[in-house]
């Protein structure tokens, strides 16, 4: 027998979206948060820069703050949703502070703080919020500690998600809606089916598509998988982020180098120590991250070298292990003393831009989902996200998806169904585990050649031959063989693959984190328009994708 669960609000992740949206809830509402992996694991638990908003820096403004987003987004943010976003900073802030994150202060007054604020790339002043350079800690454990002791919130942990649950899959009349989800205890091996009045999906991004990413493994865009085959619109998957500047050397499976020391004046370096940053953008290392990852993957193919370097040695030792210490002692486990040596990076993946399609609630295209964090393509981020924003954006939607469904307290809320059991009665044990594993590397290698930092037409056809077979292999796999991990992330991540390939084939110009060599400038003729790919739409993608 399939076990099942009820909940009012089921979320998905325990990322900083999901923490900060269950704690929201639960005062109202029994909350059950599932995670995949232990609850924090994920991108956010790993977040070095900080968090932007306006705060104690005379010099900075809202207007500011939007106009920079708005320019680093290269055409495409939506401005109310960014105006939003901006303005709502501050008060996202004081209830981060209220909650307890420690976020480094310039003096001791616990009555008064003044905040440190450093500076990122494409931010014209100082307005990011940090604890020294482990921001994304300090969150996570604190919205942890209180998440955990929350009587109304029960944890799921080590469950993974596998598929949503929808009226329409259930043949039951009226609208569409969503009614819960299956999900895979990876302790025992059995599915359990949730049903819930309101699902949230706060899942993260997708980066683990790539061979180089700056992700932790829990990044393989399975929300935005399960959204797409429930039947949601999914927006602007060509724009990946390629973080500038991640630590190459053998042993560091992934580690970043923040954005925060370019911030306090780190250089970028050929191995022979010139400066190359200057020619390739007024703002130098400043630049937009897009820029910056570009002149460097430019850079180290025109000089045949494996990595360039970034050096902060010009910053007292005291400096750099107050503000850096994380990074500082990192680099000097592997044999790097920055602040005599400089440090070998590379890009490597590190945000996706697009997503689940929200409104300014975080609701879908689906009624009772909800869709918060890296997950969402709101509108925020362009056709590049500014440095910082994306923790910002997890606590301004966290927070306006709770407000939205505390809301429909006051109305009738959405009724609880019994759901169908997980049907296992025709598949068997996997034969052959080397199937998965075989495919995952090559979806990761082939995505990283060709649908890379420089894309060209002829690249993208080869990934899209590429992904469509591994797609039918997989979909066979999963109709015969049971469940597991593994199984689920790459089906997930084989989809999002086929739509980022299918959004960068459509989108028929260079902008932002989307550069062709086929169409190396930007599309100037016409209003800017996202890529809203629909599964009523494509329904050749829709139709691979479905079991
Ligand atoms: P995550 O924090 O990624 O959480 C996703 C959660 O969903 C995890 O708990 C995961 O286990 C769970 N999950 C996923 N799929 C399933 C499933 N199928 N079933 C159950 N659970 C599932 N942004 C900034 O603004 N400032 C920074 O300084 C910054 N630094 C960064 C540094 C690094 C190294 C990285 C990788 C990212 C950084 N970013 C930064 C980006 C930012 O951290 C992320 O965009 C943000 O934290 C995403 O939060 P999230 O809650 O949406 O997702
Ligand atoms: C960093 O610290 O460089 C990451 C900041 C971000 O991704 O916003």
């Amino acid at each position: 027998m399939t076990e099942s669960l009820q909940t009012d609000v089921l979320v998905v992740g325990g990322g900083a979206a999901g923490l900060a949206l269950t704690l929201q809830l639960a005062e109202s509402y029994r909350v059950t948060l599932v995670a995949k992996s232990s609850l924090t694991e994920g991108s956010s638990l790993y977040a070095q820069g900080g968090i932007a908003s306006v705060g104690n820096n005379d010099n900075d403004s809202f207007d500011s703050h939007i106009e920079d987003t708005i320019t680093a987004g290269a055409g495409l943010c939506h401005r109310n949703v960014v105006e939003a976003v901006v303005k709502n900073g501050p008060e996202a802030l004081r209830w981060l502070a209220e909650m307890g994150v420690p976020f480094s202060c310039n003096s001791e007054d616990q009555d008064q703080p003044s905040y440190h604020l450093t500076r990122e790339g494409g931010h014209s002043s100082r307005r990011v919020f940090h604890a020294a350079d482990t921001t994304g800690k300090a969150i996570s454990s604190t919205l942890e500690a209180r998440v955990r002791e929350h009587r109304n919130v029960t944890l799921l942990e080590h469950h993974i998600a596998v598929d949503l649950i929808t009226s329409e899959k259930l043949g039951l009349p009226g609208n569409n809606r969503c009614l819960g989800l299956y999900t895979l205890n990876k302790n025992s091996g059995k599915v359990k089916s949730i049903s819930s009045r309101f699902i949230v999906l706060a899942t993260g991004g997708a980066s683990k598509v790539y061979l180089y990413t700056s992700n932790p493994d829990t990044s393989t865009g399975d929300g935005m998988a399960m959204a797409w085959r429930a039947g949601c619109r999914i927006a602007n998957m060509e724009f990946i982020q390629f973080h500038p500047t991640c630590l190459y050397h053998p042993q560091a499976r992934t580690f970043l180098i923040s954005e925060a020391l370019r911030g306090e004046g780190a250089r970028l370096l050929l191995p022979d120590g010139t400066a190359f940053m200057q020619q390739h953008h007024e703002r130098a290392e400043l630049a937009p991250r897009d820029v910056v990852a570009r002149a460097i993957d430019y850079e180290m193919k025109r000089a045949g070298i494996d990595c360039v370097y970034l050096d902060i040695s010009h910053k007292p030792v005291e400096f750099i292990k107050k503000h850096f210490p994380t990074i500082y002692q990192r680099c000097f486990d592997f044999g790097i003393d920055i602040s005599k040596d400089p440090i070998p990076v590379v890009p490597a993946a590190h945000y996706t831009c697009g997503g689940i399609m929200t409104d300014l609630n975080g609701v879908s295209d689906l009624p009772n989902l909800y869709a918060v964090g890296e997950c969402a393509f709101t509108g925020l981020h362009g056709a590049n996200r500014l440095a910082s924003n994306s923790l910002l954006e997890c606590i301004v939607f966290a927070h306006a998806a709770a407000r939205h469904i505390n809301q429909q307290r006051d109305k009738e809320s959405p009724a609880l169904v019994d759901l169908p059991p997980w049907d296992e009665s025709r598949v068997s044990d996997a034969d052959e585990q080397v199937v998965v594993s075989h495919n995952w590397d090559e979806l990761r290698h082939f995505m990283w050649d060709y649908v890379g930092i420089v894309r060209t037409n002829k690249r993208l056809e080869r990934a899209e031959h590429r992904v469509n077979l591994l797609i039918e292999e997989i979909r066979d796999y999963y109709a015969n063989f049971v469940i597991d991990n593994d199984l689920i992330e790459l089906r997930n991540l084989v989809l999002v693959a086929a739509l980022i390939i299918e959004s960068a084939k459509q989108r028929k110009e260079s902008r932002g984190l989307h550069f062709t060599r086929d169409y190396p400038e930007m599309d100037s003729s016409k209003p800017a328009q996202d890529t809203v790919l629909s599964p009523d739409r494509e329904t050749r993608l829709a139709a691979l994708a479905s079991v």
